[in-house]
């Protein structure tokens, strides 16, 4: 049972990857970003204090990230975690450190995908995912097979998420750079940090990190 943290900028593939391997290793997809966006669509206290900071592109705080894993963490207990989009601050690897431990767990990797900043705005502002299933798809890197129907469950509703604009994003990318880049060092010291080139085609990261998960690389 392998527990990784997935972790990059805005945009660089860590939701599509995580819902990759959930379905073809049957690993748990832990995505804190769709968690609160879950929390905002229910008019949950916790999505009505988090709905403007999350369309500003700023980071939610640590004792709402970290309770929202903590709750779900033991729904991942037997197929192994991929977190997604968590931890993000200093504070948050070691609230997971502890999460982890308390279960007699330990975190095998953080596979970090390195993408460009030019890159990850056109992803971004490309990005749509369907309205009913949430399959994510990109209008020029990964588009519905019958243009306006989804190939998972045939819907043709489909939505883009509020903090997709240039603006925001460019928030969001500052805000991985001054708080969660510096998380780094913490699991290099650790041994635990892969990287990944997550320019390539969808296959050829997902390629990647399986080689990694493997053992292979
Ligand atoms: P969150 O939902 O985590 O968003 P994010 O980190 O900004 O990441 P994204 O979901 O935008 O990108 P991704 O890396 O998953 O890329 P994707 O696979 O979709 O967080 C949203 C907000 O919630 C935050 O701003 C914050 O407010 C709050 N929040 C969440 N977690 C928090 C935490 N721990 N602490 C505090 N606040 C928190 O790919 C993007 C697009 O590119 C897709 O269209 C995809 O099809 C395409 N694509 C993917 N890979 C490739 C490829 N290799 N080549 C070409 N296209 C590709």
């Amino acid at each position: 049972m392998l527990n990784i943290i997935l972790l990059g900028p805005p945009g660089a593939g860590k939701g599509t990857q995580a819902a990759r391997l959930q379905a073809e290793r049957g690993m748990v997809q832990l995505s804190t970003g769709d968690m609160l966006r879950e929390s905002v669509a229910s008019g949950t206290p916790i999505g009505l204090k988090v709905k403007g900071i999350m369309e500003r592109g700023e980071l939610v705080s640590d004792a709402i990230v970290s309770a929202l894993i903590g709750e779900r963490l033991d729904a991942a207990a037997d197929e192994g975690a991929i977190f997604d989009g968590f931890p993000r601050t200093r504070a948050q690897a070691e609230a997971l450190d502890l999460l982890l431990t308390e279960r007699g767990r330990h975190l095998d990797y953080v596979i970090e995908l390195a993408v460009d900043e030019d890159e990850l705005v056109r992803r971004i502002v490309g990005r749509f995912s369907c309205a009913k299933c949430g399959t994510g798809y990109h209008e020029t890197f990964r588009p519905t097979k019958v243009e306006g129907v989804c190939d998972v469950c045939g819907s043709t509703e489909f939505k883009r998420r509020k903090d997709d604009n240039e603006e925001t994003v460019r928030t969001r990318m500052a805000e991985y750079r001054a708080k969660t880049q510096p998380i780094l060092p913490y699991y290099e010291a650790k041994g635990l940090v892969r990287r990944v080139d997550g320019m390539g085609p969808i296959d050829r990261v997902g390629a990647e990190i399986d080689a990694i998960l493997d053992g292979a690389a």
